[in-house]
């Protein structure tokens, strides 16, 4: 098997709005994630990524970008970043940056310039289109905010392209110049010492050249955005998108040691296709298996026996729980199913994205429609898009504010977090953190965990999953409960105790050849 040191690192998200706030303005900053280093080199973690902290207007909170080259006030300095990249490093962690390729913010001066004039050099930066008719857009397609993707320019009678919000314009990647730059801003933070990026969207940096009106959705519901009426075939995945991320891959191959991570949110085969168009092992594309199918331990075995075999040994599957745009996994599958969710995703072959506070088991936190700051929540009243309820701040300790500030946070509080946060976990021993803690400490000592083959098993049981991970003569063997209720295995031959329990209370307990799972318990056992 090839040596892929990112293969085998743990990466952890940070959303910096919400991790630390330093200077007491109730909104996380640089100093503030520098201040909590070692709390995730404790915790195990080998890289984090920080969503974007790039200067910009924050009407997306930082996905709408207003200077490539500049780290925003509210989060800190250009030296405060440089500061953060050094004290990451000699804890032996890496830093990947949010990358925003696909749209600026409407503030850029590269977009201010554009929308000047029709003649304008930079004119082309952007993807300007006249009306198809008086006051008619110029096509069909549609923004993922809400609304036509199309929004009128009344100085020069065009419209400009925004897949997102309105003050978020897509980039035209068909003019080299946009191209240049962009890889540009990417070799800018290499340099000055990040170790990759996420890319976000990256499966959307194409549009079709004949700007040709997209089908209807056949299968869409009522219930669905307005946006999954159509079906995005001429501005998703273009065959020029996918050559684009292997030109953005062979940028960071300039460099040694560093990755990138796509964020696309497709179909298994797919995303086999896609290790196999950029064929490098600096690259990844998220999957999202564990979010997008059912918690069904039949669904979720087949996806990962077949994703595993396809991506093949010289590559490695990523697992994502959530995201700054995922509601939080515990409130979705419940505490004792998102325990052995995380088990899962931390003893399977392949990358773990830990997104903040799930090692805290943090909830949703529900915000009144009213006080919704996020723009899709804004946008599109009425379908409970928002996404403030997993951007909240992180739960330290039970003082006051969380310990996340001394001040009334940007986003409120989970009601429980003085029960639920880091200075209370280290002290239980059952806690959600310690089993975190646990699992991922046999991921490095267990060799068998890090690298090692992995092997499908199949109990006829319809709630469980089970697989073996294989490296030389070490065996470890785990078992996931997805139901409610009782369940009970027959071990496969030889010896086995149990060695963790997501229950956090079991340690080396020897086994019979039946073994009973219970109520969403996840198990690992060695021989
Ligand atoms: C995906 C990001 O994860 C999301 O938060 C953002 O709103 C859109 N891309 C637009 O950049
Ligand atoms: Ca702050």
């Amino acid at each position: 098997m090839a040596d892929n040191k990112w293969g085998k690192r743990i990466i952890y998200q940070i959303y910096p709005r919400s991790f630390k706030d330093s200077n007491g303005d109730g909104i996380g900053d640089l100093n503030g994630i520098a201040d909590k280093l070692d709390y995730l080199k404790d915790l195990g973690v080998d890289a984090i990524w920080l969503s974007p902290v790039y200067r910009s207007p924050m009407r997306d909170f930082g996905y709408d970008i207003s200077d490539y080259y500049d780290i925003d006030p509210i989060f800190g300095s250009l030296s405060d970043f440089d500061n953060l990249i050094k004290k990451t490093h000699s804890r032996d962690m890496k830093v990947l940056m949010d990358f925003v390729p696909n749209h600026t913010s409407s503030e850029h001066p590269w977009f201010i310039e554009s929308s000047s004039s029709k003649n304008n050099p930079k004119r082309d930066w952007y993807i300007w289109k006249s009306p198809k008719k008086e006051g008619i857009v110029p096509n069909n397609w549609l923004s993922q905010f809400g609304g036509p993707a199309w929004e009128l320019d009344k100085k020069t009678g065009e419209y400009y392209l925004h897949t997102f919000d309105v003050s978020q314009p897509d980039l035209n990647w068909r003019n080299p110049q946009v191209v240049e730059e962009i890889l540009n801003v990417m070799r800018y933070w290499i340099k000055r010492g990040v170790d990759g990026f996420r890319v976000d969207v990256a499966y959307y940096l194409f549009k079709d050249p004949f700007f040709r009106d997209e089908p209807h959705n056949p299968v869409f519901a009522e219930h669905h955005t307005h946006y999954d009426s159509l079906l995005h075939i001429y501005t998703i995945a273009l065959p020029e998108t996918l050559n684009m991320l292997k030109k953005l891959n062979a940028i960071v191959n300039e460099f040694d040691d560093k990755f990138m991570i796509c964020e696309i949110y497709t179909f298994l085969h797919e995303i086999i296709n896609l290790y196999r168009i950029v064929d490098h092992q600096s690259f990844a594309p998220f999957n999202f298996s564990f979010i997008s199918l059912p918690w069904n331990a039949t669904v979720q075995k087949e996806f990962i026996d077949e994703f595993d075999e396809l991506v093949g040994h010289n590559y490695f599957p990523t697992y994502v729980l959530g995201n700054h745009d995922q509601p939080r996994v515990a409130t979705k599958l419940g505490e004792g199913s998102a325990r052995t969710a995380a088990l899962l995703q931390l003893t399977l072959r392949g990358i773990p994205f830990i997104y903040y506070g799930e090692e805290l088991g943090m909830k949703n936190v529900e915000i009144p429609e009213e006080e919704a700051k996020d723009p899709m929540a804004v946008n599109m009243k009425g379908f409970n898009l928002g996404r403030d309820p997993e951007r909240t701040p992180m739960q330290w300790d039970g003082s006051r504010f969380g310990g996340f500030s001394n001040t009334e946070p940007w986003l409120p509080l989970e009601k429980e977090f003085q029960e639920r946060n880091v200075a209370s976990e280290v002290k239980d021993k059952k806690s959600f953190l310690n089993l975190y803690k646990s699992v991922i400490n046999l991921r490095k000592t267990r060799k068998s965990l890090a690298g090692g083959r992995l092997i499908p098993l199949d109990f006829k049981n319809p709630n469980v999953l089970g697989f073996l991970r294989q490296e030389a003569d070490e065996e470890t063997f785990i078992l996931a409960n997805f139901s409610e209720e009782e369940q009970e295995v027959e071990l496969p031959e030889g010896k086995w105790k149990t060695i963790l329990s997501t229950k956090m209370d079991v340690e080396n307990r020897k086994e019979n050849s039946l073994l009973r799972l219970r109520p969403a318990e996840g198990i690992i056992l060695c021989n």
